[in-house]
């Protein structure tokens, strides 16, 4: 993944625990690079290392640490990154949400070399729909989880968000629920 993820996980373990617990996940880590490159790709086991090693030294459950991962990501490194593409993708949690399928296609705009996820939306109500999940990668639904706790953080609009099904073996695919108490019409 570009060198932004790894920033992102570091930026929120220096945010909550300081450099020196990050040195130190770093290292358990075995990871060996003093900066991190934004625009510079990296092994995917970088990343998936750095949070077993910041589950071990935290002791919190890898599966916590993306969920707080996701809230980050849409919280600090994309508002505060990309506030134009996150403004223009919606100005509320559902439109955000249906626009999902076509985000990082801008994202691809700037980082060439992405290898994004693929989101589709299905059975879309006022207040709900089935957000389908595809990547090649594995192992990522909690964060995807946090990623939607932060978009209602980020609209204030609370939401609700349970994974309706897994993978099947060899899949790529996984479904979500998410429901929105949706926001009273302006007066
Ligand atoms: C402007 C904001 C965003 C930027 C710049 C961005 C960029 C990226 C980057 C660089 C990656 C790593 C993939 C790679 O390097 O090949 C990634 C992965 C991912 N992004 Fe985004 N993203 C943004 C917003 C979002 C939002 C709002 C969501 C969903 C709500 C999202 C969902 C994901 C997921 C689930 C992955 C994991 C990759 C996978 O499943 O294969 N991203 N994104």
């Amino acid at each position: 993944m570009y060198g932004m993820v790894n920033k992102a996980v570091e930026e929120m373990v220096c945010m909550h625990h300081g450099e020196a617990v990050w040195e130190e996940i770093k290292t358990r880590a075995g990871v060996d690079v003093d900066v991190f490159l934004s625009n510079e790709s990296y092994s995917d086991d970088v990343t998936y290392n750095l949070v077993g090693a910041a589950s071990q030294v935290l002791n919190v459950p890898a599966d916590a640490i993306l969920r707080s991962f996701g809230e980050h990501w849409v919280l600090h490194t994309a508002q505060e990154g990309y506030g134009g593409l996150m403004h223009a993708a919606g100005r509320t949690l559902p439109e955000f949400l249906r626009n999902l399928p076509n985000f990082h296609a801008r994202v691809s705009m700037i980082f060439p070399k992405l290898q994004p996820p693929r989101f589709q939306c299905t059975d879309v109500t006022e207040t709900s729909l089935k957000l389908h999940y595809y990547s090649h990668r594995e192992g990522l639904s909690q964060f995807v989880i946090g990623l939607m706790q932060g978009l209602g953080k980020m609209f204030g609009t609370p939401v609700s968000i349970r994974q309706l099904s897994g993978r099947e073996p060899g899949g790529d695919h996984e479904v979500f629920e998410v429901n929105w108490t949706p926001k009273p019409a302006a007066a």
